[in-house]
């Protein structure tokens, strides 16, 4: 079967043509960074008309790469939300306009589900052990899920104001270093020390990992740890040392919540496979910690290639097939 999977839910306008659920034969992303950098984040209405631009280009591009045509494709998967509505509305139009006008039957996914099937891109589908814990990490959202099996997922935790990218983002702005901030921070981070400040963890109900807090509080919070690093910089010189020590400060913080978090939960629920999953999912600290504080009969999974961590039509494609089988 062959999916057309249609992103356009923030600033990536991408488009892939995927083969029976996880052969990507093409994933054509346009990104929109340069344009947002200008203003340290995405102006929705300026995005849209940046995806009015390139829909059609991309459709055109995943195609050809692919080497199919579009009366060749079985179904169309669209992001219907969460996002930017006036971004998913160009992509929820044009898969539409393209359904009826090919009478190509149409999927609406859910732009999380995208992400949690991410995992599943270029891999053999056989080899997942349910039930899975997937640890989602974006700028628009941020959730702890636990996957019993296709469709079969139960929130566990989500956040309760700004999510883990959000942070990226925004502190990556207070820094002065550009947009999207996730990148750019990690890579400043690697010449500071992660000691070197002591940023507060919103673990929600009690003071540190270590000691006696409520750990079935999955939820997560990082619009303190923001606040927190506002009043830290605040009259300081930025001198190179203090922005990547701030940098590295910041960044083990969020990892440390996130990770923790993640492996309570995995003990709890005698999890055997871990997905990590969304934009954040690329930070390199985040895979490592992770790793490193969970036993080593637990496979640790993240999407095969980074282009698959943030928002692309692929991931589209594949949570249409596994999670509606029956639409034609
Ligand atoms: O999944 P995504 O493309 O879009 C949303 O659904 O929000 O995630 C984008 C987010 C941005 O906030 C970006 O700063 C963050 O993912 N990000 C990272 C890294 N790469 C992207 N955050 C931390 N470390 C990274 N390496
Ligand atoms: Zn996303």
């Amino acid at each position: 079967m062959l999916i057309l999977g249609i992103e356009t839910s923030c600033d990536e306008t991408s488009v892939a043509v995927v083969c029976d659920g996880t052969e990507v034969l093409s994933c054509v992303i346009h990104t929109q960074a340069d344009l947002h950098a200008k203003t340290g984040g995405v102006v929705p209405e300026v995005a849209a008309r940046e995806h009015v631009i390139y829909m059609i280009p991309v459709i055109k591009q995943a195609l050809k790469e692919a080497g199919v045509m579009l009366d060749d494709i079985d179904r169309i998967a669209v992001t219907k939300e969460p996002g930017l509505l006036p971004s998913l509305l160009i992509g929820l139009q044009t898969a539409k306009t393209l359904g009826y006008s090919k009478d190509i039957p149409v999927d609406e996914i859910n732009h999380t589900m995208g992400h949690i099937y991410s995992n599943w891109l270029e891999r053999d589908a056989n080899e997942v052990q349910f039930p899975v814990l997937v640890l989602t990490v974006s700028g628009g959202h941020n959730d702890l899920i636990l996957m019993k099996g296709h469709g079969d997922m139960e929130t566990l935790g989500t956040t309760l104001d700004d999510a883990a990218g959000e942070a990226f983002d925004k502190v990556a702005r207070l820094l002065k270093l550009g947009y999207p901030g996730g990148p750019l921070i990690s890579k400043i981070a690697e010449k500071g020390s992660a000691d070197a400040f002591n940023f507060p963890r919103a673990w929600l109900s009690a003071p540190s990992f270590h000691s006696n807090w409520d750990k079935k509080n999955f939820n997560f919070s990082f619009s303190g740890l923001k606040s927190a690093v506002l009043r830290e910089i605040k009259d300081k010189d930025f001198s190179d040392q203090f922005v990547a020590d701030v940098a590295a400060s910041f960044e083990e913080a969020v990892c440390d919540v996130l990770s923790a978090k993640l492996v309570y939960a995995v003990e709890l629920y005698g999890i055997k496979e871990v997905h990590l999953a969304g934009g954040v999912s690329a930070n390199k600290r985040l895979r490592k910690m992770v790793c490193e504080r969970l036993s080593n009969d637990v496979i640790v999974k993240n999407p095969v290639r980074l282009e698959y961590c943030t928002d692309n039509g692929a991931m589209v494609a594949v949570a249409s097939y596994y999670l509606n089988p029956f639409i034609y």
